[in-house]
């Protein structure tokens, strides 16, 4: 695991934008795997910037989201759809029908997300995948107690995965679903290069298991070490119960390849 150190917001924004331009800009059609929640929200001001200044372009890129709420109205404004949308895809040139979300309203959800999976498959996985983390240690939303080889599946909401949301839902934990549907962790370690962002002390521990712990389905972000080319960029609060903080520090500051 590359561990990259930064407390400057904008600083760690643009350390993943530049590993995502870079990889998209190596491939003639290239797949970029999203994830909604707020860490990522500064690392798509970023892309959206360099869009701008023409440094990128999305037309040709194909994206998947990780995750979908079960049974949300496809019109609200926390659907990951148009979360994503409004946050990223909509601000710069994808092709609408580039942008592919799983269905948390198809009548037959395990049908559903065996399509999702082999659509990603059918490109090779992702060439780049955005990620963020929750508070139990859950990538995309395999929750802690799944299997660490899934592949797209539906699944239940953790109270506390709830209970973090709650803030997108006018503070209501009855209006937080119960339920999603979600890349598996087997489906998120096809990508060629996942790039997890995060920050404050409300994550430190789920990071600290994640970069640090044993390998386990107990802390679903753990599998990510048994992945060859992966970047972790969290700010000081987050990294503040790893135990070698201060080798990762001296090991990117001294990167020479
Ligand atoms: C969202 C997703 C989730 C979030 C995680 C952290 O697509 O996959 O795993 O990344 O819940 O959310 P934030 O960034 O809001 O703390």
């Amino acid at each position: 695991m590359e561990i990259i150190i930064e407390n400057d917001a904008s600083k760690r924004a643009s350390l993943a934008a530049d590993i995502v331009v870079r990889e998209l800009l190596s491939k003639e059609n290239p797949v970029l795997g999203l994830a909604t929640g707020s860490s990522p929200l500064p690392v798509y001001d970023e892309l959206v910037r360099r869009y701008e200044n023409k440094e990128i372009s999305f037309a040709n890129v194909t994206a998947f989201t990780l995750d979908e709420y079960v049974g949300i109205d496809p019109e609200h404004p926390e659907s990951y759809r148009n979360v994503i949308h409004n946050a990223f895809t909509g601000r710069v040139d994808f092709k609408p029908e580039n942008v592919n979300c799983p269905d948390g309203n198809a009548k037959d959800l395990l049908a559903a997300c065996a399509r999702y999976d082999q659509a990603i498959a059918a490109l090779g996985g992702t060439d780049v995948q955005i990620i963020g983390i929750g508070s139990d240690g859950h990538i995309a939303f395999n929750e802690p107690g799944g299997s660490i080889i899934s592949r797209t599946h539906p699944e239940a909401l953790t109270l506390e995965t709830r209970q973090d949301n709650a803030r997108f839902f006018d503070n209501k934990l009855e209006l937080v679903p119960t339920h999603c549907v979600t890349q598996g962790i087997g489906t998120i370690m096809t990508s060629a290069h996942p790039v997890l962002v995060s920050s404050t002390k409300h994550k430190a521990k789920a990071i600290r298991d994640m970069c640090e712990g044993p390998v386990s389905a107990t802390c679903p972000a753990s599998i990510l070490q048994m992945h060859p080319n992966v970047t972790i960029i969290i700010d000081e609060d987050a990294a503040s119960l790893l135990e070698r903080k201060d080798y990762y520090i001296h090991r990117y500051a001294t990167k020479i390849w």
